[in-house]
């Protein structure tokens, strides 16, 4: 009875079954350890180098086809990388500005009840040629020059001279 008492337990030592398991833990431990590294390193990578700017080719969009609009209403359409606004006046005539308020970069949209582009940051407003008549904008909207082509609404940047 002693000597059952000083017996050391016995150590079982890992089979040839357990060893594919070892394998398989350590591999799921060193896939989890990369893919944290990875959602470390990505976002950090992506801040020093900044996106590609979208040139969408020279300085002459399609913003709308023919029909799109209802007259009295209007379109944010995208100019290169930034916001463009069409519109469609009560009288049939299409106009395009820039939709970036010279105040403080807001979006601009055409508000049909006022027949006026409106800045709803601060109330700023523009008349249909993009002119500032009230509110803080300090200056008018870029207008831009519009074409129909067949059914394509073209718009360029305005050609001075
Ligand atoms: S940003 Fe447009 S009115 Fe202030």
């Amino acid at each position: 009875m002693a000597t059952s008492e000083h017996q050391l337990p016995e150590v079982k030592r890992p089979s040839a079954t357990t060893l594919p398991r070892r394998g398989f833990v350590e591999a799921l431990l060193g896939t989890g350890f990369l893919a944290t590294a990875a959602a470390f390193i990505y976002p950090v990578l992506r801040y020093f180098v900044p996106p590609q700017a979208v040139d969408l080719g020279g300085d002459s969009v399609v913003a709308a086809k023919v029909g799109d609009l209802k007259p009295n209403s209007g379109k944010i359409f995208r100019f290169g990388s930034r916001p463009g606004l069409l519109i469609l006046s009560a009288d049939g005539q299409y106009r395009a500005m820039s939709a970036v308020c010279t105040h403080l970069s807001c979006t601009v949209q055409y508000r049909p009840d006022l027949k006026e582009v409106w800045c709803a940051c601060h109330n700023g407003k523009y008349g249909l040629d993009g002119r500032n008549i009230s509110g803080p904008p300090p200056r008018p909207l870029l207008a831009y020059d519009v074409q129909v082509r067949g059914d394509e609404i073209y718009v360029s940047q305005r050609r001075e001279g």
